[in-house]
């Protein structure tokens, strides 16, 4: 697609690039061109961007003693050790809110993951165009697919064990991957969340630090506590450590959840299946509610009972939506759906069977369900059901950008 098409798609326009400072350590001279031919574009020319040569190596050295600017780029050839290396070297040093942006020239997945696991924002693989670059930049700082305000959709539990936290994390890495607009999942079981074992990461910080650190809250803040979890999906962990007793103030998520409101397109919570000041208040505060229960008497009970409160506080909102989860456990009396649906006044938007192989392996690998296996029904599932919350008619399709043929394949995850 050439660069006149791509401006003539309102689609495809590139938002201008914000007020930040820019500064690119180069390796070779095209890159480094490059980058000069981008400053000149008119939606970077609020962004002051000073280019470098010396690689990964020189942003390290540069920053020691010096503040880093909003974003880096660093173009390298190292091979892999090297530049895991020089980055965390650099990350040391890197002030909160600086983004880190690699230029590699080859197209390597592990090499990729590692990245993005250890916060840098995104990897490109050269050779690619100005308006490649001017897009990858932009979106960094615009965040697309959404309207002024972020939805928030919060899953829980009609009782312990129930699957709200694999409905939480399939729905939030569909809503990402499949239907390609950037979200936020935020584990809030805190002391036993289990989002970073399910996207098989172990980062340092996540959502304590948001919540405990209120006057350090800002968007910088928020997006120094985030780990990538792929191209449109970030988490944020929960410490799922006990040395502290997470006794949380009513109000405790109000900060973070007015931050991801304004900043993100969709913030997908996994609540814990608790009833208290907080767990109610961010349900009721919720744009969509979804609720997972098993078809058995005792989730038939909470889940009217949540469904009931829920309705009387939100009166002029859509009711929470039924996942029934579970579903078809051998020789296990069962609650059939429609029985379900009309007991709670909600007949279920999904029902998801009892499967222990697939879903023990996707647990046991820190796998979603269509990465273990795309063409499931269950995948197709949780793809209905981001579309639903989303309030779409079809999966958006792959957008046809410059970038596809490198993204597509940097962004599967292996
Ligand atoms: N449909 C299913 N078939 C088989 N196993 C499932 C299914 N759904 C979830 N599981 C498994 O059930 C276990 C509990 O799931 P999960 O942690 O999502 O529940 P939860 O409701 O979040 O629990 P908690 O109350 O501890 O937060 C996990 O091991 C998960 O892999
Ligand atoms: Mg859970």
């Amino acid at each position: 697609m050439s660069a006149s098409e791509i401006m003539h798609d309102p689609s495809l326009q590139i938002a201008p690039v914000p007020r930040i400072s820019i500064q690119a350590f180069c390796e070779g001279a095209d890159i480094a061109a490059l980058i000069q031919e981008a400053m000149a574009d008119r939606r970077m020319n609020k962004a002051h961007v000073k280019v470098h040569m010396g690689g990964s190596a020189a942003a390290a050295e540069a920053y020691r003693n010096a503040p880093t600017p909003n974003l880096i780029v660093i173009e390298s050839t190292s091979d892999r050790a090297t530049l895991i290396s020089q980055l965390e070297e650099l990350s040391e040093f890197c002030d909160a809110g600086t983004k880190v942006v690699v230029i590699g020239r080859v197209n390597d997945i592990v090499l990729y993951r590692a990245l993005i696991s250890r916060g840098v924002s995104d990897y490109l693989v050269a050779p690619f165009t100005v308006v490649d670059l001017i897009r990858a930049v932009s979106e960094l700082y615009n965040t697309p697919g959404a309207g002024a305000l972020g939805r928030v959709i919060a899953v829980t539990g009609a009782k312990g064990g129930a699957g709200a936290s694999t409905v939480a994390h399939n729905l939030a890495w569909s809503i990402a991957v499949d239907h390609e607009v950037s979200t936020i999942l935020v584990d809030m079981d805190l002391g036993f969340g289990t989002a970073g074992l399910d996207f098989n990461q172990d980062p340092p910080q996540g959502v304590a630090e948001a919540v405990f650190s209120p006057e350090r809250l800002d968007q910088n803040f928020v997006d120094r506590l985030l780990s990538k979890c792929g191209a449109n999906l970030s988490m944020l962990a929960a410490p799922a450590t006990l040395e502290r007793c997470y006794d949380i103030a009513e109000t405790a998520f109000d900060p973070l959840m007015d931050i991801l409101r304004a900043t993100t397109p969709v913030a997908v919570l996994d609540v814990p299946n608790a009833w208290n000041a907080w767990t109610r208040r961010i349900l009721v505060g919720a744009d969509e509610v979804v609720v997972v229960a098993s078809p058995e008497l005792a989730s038939l009970r909470n889940t009217k009972n949540i469904l009931d409160q829920l309705r009387a506080a939100r009166p002029n909102d859509f009711p929470a939506r039924l996942v029934l989860n579970n579903v078809g456990v051998l020789k296990r009396p069962e609650i059939a759906a429609p029985d379900f649906g009309k007991s709670v006044e909600t007949d279920a938007t999904l029902s998801i069977p009892f499967d222990p192989k697939l879903f023990g392996t996707a647990a046991n690998n820190g796998q979603m369900i269509a990465e273990v296996e795309p063409a499931n029904k269950i995948a197709a599932g949780f793809t209905d059901l981001a579309r639903s919350l989303l309030g779409r008619g079809e999966t958006k399709k792959q957008k046809k950008t410059l970038l596809d043929p490198i993204l597509s394949r940097l962004r599967k995850r292996a």
